[in-house]
C-alpha cells in the first residue's frame, strides 16, 4: 500500500512531495493523464494505494471558461474515475471558495455553495460527487495558493516578476481573500489524512488584501 499523488508538478504538489513519507508516487501529467480514463484506470489498477492526493487540476479559471469540456473532464469527471478505480483509497481532494459567489466573509465550510463560474462549479460537482458516492475521502477547501514553484505563476511570484521588469501592478485595495502557504497546506493535509476519516475542510492562513501582500512582497524582496 502506498502513497499517491496527482499533480506533484504543481505548486502545493511541489510541497506535498516534501510533506509525505518517501513511499509515495507523483506520476507527470502524460504518466496518469486525467482527460483520459484508459489513463487513469491503467495506471491505478498497478497496484492498491492506502492514500490519493488529488492536487491536479485545471487552474487556469480563464481556460475554464474557454474550454468547459476541459475543465469538466479535469476538475470533475477525473475524479469519479479515480473513486471508483480505487475504491480502498482515501482520497484528499482539494477545493477552493469558488465554489461560493465571492461575497466577502463568505467562506466558512457552513455557507451555501454558489459557484458563478466554470470553474467553481466544476470543484462543486467532485465535492457533491465525493460527498454522495464516497466513504473515505476529506475534501480540502483552500484559496489563493503561493510558495514557491516551478512556473512561478502564483500571485506573490507574479507581483515580484512584474517588479523586477519595471511594470506598475494594478492593485485593487478592495480585493480582499484568505491567502494560503502551499508548505503550510500540504502538511496540515498530511496530518489529515493520517487522522480524519470522512469530512470537509477548510484550510488557510488568514484574511488579506492583493494590495497588502503586494506591499509587504516589494519591501522583502530586493528586486534587482
Ligand atoms: N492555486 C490556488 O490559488 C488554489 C486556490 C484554491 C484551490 N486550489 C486547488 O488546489 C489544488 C492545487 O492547486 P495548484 O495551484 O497547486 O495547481 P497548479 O500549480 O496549477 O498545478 C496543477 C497540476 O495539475 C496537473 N494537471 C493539469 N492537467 C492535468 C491532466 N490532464 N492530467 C494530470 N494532471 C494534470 C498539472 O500537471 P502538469 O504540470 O503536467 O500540467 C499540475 O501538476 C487544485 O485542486 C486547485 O483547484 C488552488
Amino acid at each position: 500500500m502506498s502513497i499517491l499523488i496527482i499533480g506533484g508538478s504543481g505548486l502545493l504538489g511541489h510541497y506535498l512531495k516534501r510533506s509525505v513519507s518517501s513511499d509515495y508516487e507523483a506520476p507527470t501529467s502524460t504518466e496518469l493523464d486525467l482527460l483520459s480514463y484508459n489513463s487513469i484506470s491503467s495506471y491505478l489498477k498497478r497496484r492498491e494505494y492506502k492514500v490519493i492526493y488529488i492536487a491536479a487540476a485545471l487552474t487556469n479559471v480563464d481556460e475554464c471558461e474557454r474550454d468547459p469540456d476541459k475543465s469538466f473532464a479535469i476538475n470533475c469527471k477525473a475524479v469519479k474515475y479515480i473513486r471508483e478505480l480505487a475504491p480502498k483509497a482515501k482520497i484528499i481532494y482539494y477545493s477552493t471558495d469558488y465554489v461560493f459567489d465571492g461575497e466577502p466573509g463568505k467562506f466558512s465550510k457552513i455557507e451555501m455553495p454558489n459557484p458563478i463560474n466554470t470553474y467553481g462549479r466544476h470543484k462543486l460537482c467532485s465535492e457533491s460527487y465525493l460527498q454522495t458516492y464516497s466513504q473515505d475521502h476529506i475534501i480540502i477547501r483552500t484559496s489563493w495558493l503561493f510558495g514557491l514553484d516551478e512556473k512561478q505563476l502564483n500571485f506573490p511570484m507574479q507581483i515580484i516578476n512584474r517588479l523586477k521588469n519595471n511594470i506598475n501592478p494594478v492593485v485593487n485595495p478592495t480585493h480582499f481573500g484568505t491567502p494560503t502557504y502551499a508548505g503550510d497546506l500540504a502538511e496540515k493535509s498530511v496530518a489529515i489524512a493520517r487522522n480524519a476519516t470522512n469530512g470537509l475542510d477548510r484550510i488557510s492562513n488568514g484574511f488579506g488584501s492583493i494590495y497588502g501582500i503586494h506591499n509587504i512582497v516589494s519591501s522583502v524582496k530586493k528586486i534587482s
